[in-house]
């Protein structure tokens, strides 16, 4: 038999599988990008037949799969398709799925993917175990371990993890996912600054007045409650993928498209982030959560859990110094909409005749993720017919429009594309997680200290707690609502 290629998933009975990962390696085969001899092994506790677990998959792959179910590619996906009852944590348990491995490797070796879709604090035993059962030497094929987010709860939490990790694992065949870097529109914004020569030149300090990065949703924690309360929105949105569109913003070029100097330009912009410290907490964030929270099932009584934080950051470098990025993540609000505005400086002089006071709505660059991907951008034109009056208008890109309907693949598609073929310049690296972690748990700190700014309660369906909009007002900002559908304006008086 040539080269076989196991994709591995550990905790596949749960919702993450059903709902992301085999509709995305469905798509995948779709497109004939899977390689030549691959099989998917779920393996959880749950017991299931592989009959019932392909049932499972099928019902996932018809709700969730980007391209309409098609009976005969899924028969032939399925053929490909199995499962085993096990536990990772058991080391017997792990012996016999590597068994059954390598009766179908037929003692060949093989490629193997181990997709870790488990609960997070059995990260560190699986991994070790893992190792004890030999199941990662790359004698013959490789080895890869994708891990999800979140990676650890805090800073020491993160680097106990990646030390426990690297004991078993080369830095290279770890795979820390954070969704947000596997979509397209995320992955469009180092293609939109580098591969374009328009607005590299101005963006900069002297050119951009400040940086507004919003990631709402419309959905509450739900039945995700049990594992909410206690994280937050800092740990569950913020440090990873809020604070992953803030390094693609802010980030240098990278001198290639390698993962490493792609990588080492994310580490970079981290560094230069000035911490918010624990005294100053009230002045730079705000924190809130949503009045029916403590209502659901799973929330502790009386929790000071937040599901909205707002807050600004200073990137000490050449590139941005006193530019104010803004940043702001909730639950239960107004709309679902991640988008990142760049509002430029206004110029330096006007000569046209205007009323006194007005001034025009300076540059504004909106770059929305999800759910209207496109990108907006904002000037001033001439009303027809008057003298010099002038009004907002807007240029915009749709992919929908450019590139049709169903061109944007599921992130996790692409991610999982990327750990097939070993590329890792869409995941995070130890470095980059632990100097995230490190401008988030002052913050935590904070928030738990004398120093603590109030917890503000906000109605379901609002856009969060007025303080968000007095943290911004207070250097004369708004909060912009709705990618490229807000035209008032946000600057400074
Ligand atoms: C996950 C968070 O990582 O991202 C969820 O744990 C959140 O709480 C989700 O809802 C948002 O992802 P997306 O792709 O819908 O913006």
């Amino acid at each position: 038999m040539s080269e076989t290629n196991a994709i591995v998933i550990f905790g596949a009975s749960g919702d993450l599988t059903r709902r992301k990962l085999i509709p995305s390696l469905y798509d995948l085969h779709r497109k004939g990008r899977l390689p030549k001899n691959w099989r998917i092994i779920g393996v959880s506790r749950s017991e299931f037949s592989d009959e019932a677990f392909r049932d499972h998959a099928e019902a996932g792959v018809k709700e969730f799969a980007r391209a309409s179910y098609d009976a005969k590619t899924w028969r032939e996906f399925a053929k490909n398709v199995s499962y085993l009852q096990g536990d990772l944590t058991e080391f017997e348990q792990l012996q016999a799925v590597d068994r059954h491995l390598c009766e179908w490797e037929e003692g060949h070796g093989g490629n193997r993917l181990y997709y870790l879709s488990i609960a997070p604090h059995l990260y560190e035993k699986a991994v070790a175990n893992l190792g004890r059962a030999d199941m990662v030497h790359e004698t013959h094929g490789w080895r890869r371990v994708v891990i999800e987010k979140p990676f650890g709860h805090d800073l020491a939490s993160a680097r106990q993890l990646n030390q426990a990790v690297h004991q078993v694992l080369a830095e290279s065949q770890i795979y820390r996912i954070d969704h947000y870097l596997g979509k397209e529109t995320v992955q469009n914004l180092l293609v939109f600054r580098f591969a374009n020569s328009l607005y590299e030149p101005v963006w900069n300090r002297n050119y951009i007045d400040h940086v507004q990065i919003t990631a709402a949703e419309t959905v509450d924690v739900g039945h995700r409650a049990h594992f909410y309360d206690g994280v937050g929105v800092m740990r569950d949105m913020m440090q990873n993928h809020v604070m992953q569109l803030l390094s693609l913003v802010a980030q240098e070029p990278p001198a290639s498209f390698q993962a490493e100097s792609l990588r080492n330009e994310k580490a970079k912009v981290f560094s230069a982030i000035r911490p918010i410290r624990p005294q100053d907490v009230a002045k730079c964030t705000v924190r809130g959560q949503y009045r029916t929270y403590r209502d659901a099932e799973g929330v502790a009584a009386g929790s000071t859990t937040p599901t909205f934080a707002a807050l600004r950051f200073y990137i000490d470098n050449w590139r941005w110094q006193g530019v104010p990025f803004y940043m702001r993540s909730g639950k239960a609000l107004a709309a679902k909409s991640t988008e990142i505005t760049i509002f430029f400086k206004r110029p330096p002089h006007l000569m046209f005749p205007m009323p006194e006071g007005d001034k025009p709505a300076p540059n504004r660059l909106s770059i929305c993720i999800q759910p209207d991907e496109g990108i907006h951008f904002s000037f001033q034109a001439k009303v027809p017919d008057t003298p010099a009056e002038m009004r907002t208008v807007e240029m915009s890109f749709h992919y929908e429009e450019s590139f049709g309907a169903l061109a944007i693949p599921e992130a996790y598609e692409r991610l999982l594309l990327d750990v097939i073929k070993g590329d890792a310049s869409l995941f995070t690296r130890s470095d980059a997680i632990e100097l995230s972690w490190a401008l988030i748990d002052p913050i935590l700190e904070g928030w738990d200290s004398k120093y603590a700014p109030p917890m503000n309660f906000y109605e379901s369906g609002t856009w969060g707690p007025s303080e968000a909009e007095e943290l911004i007002a207070h250097e004369g900002y708004h909060w912009t609502h709705g990618c490229g559908n807000d035209t008032e304006d946000s600057e400074r008086p």
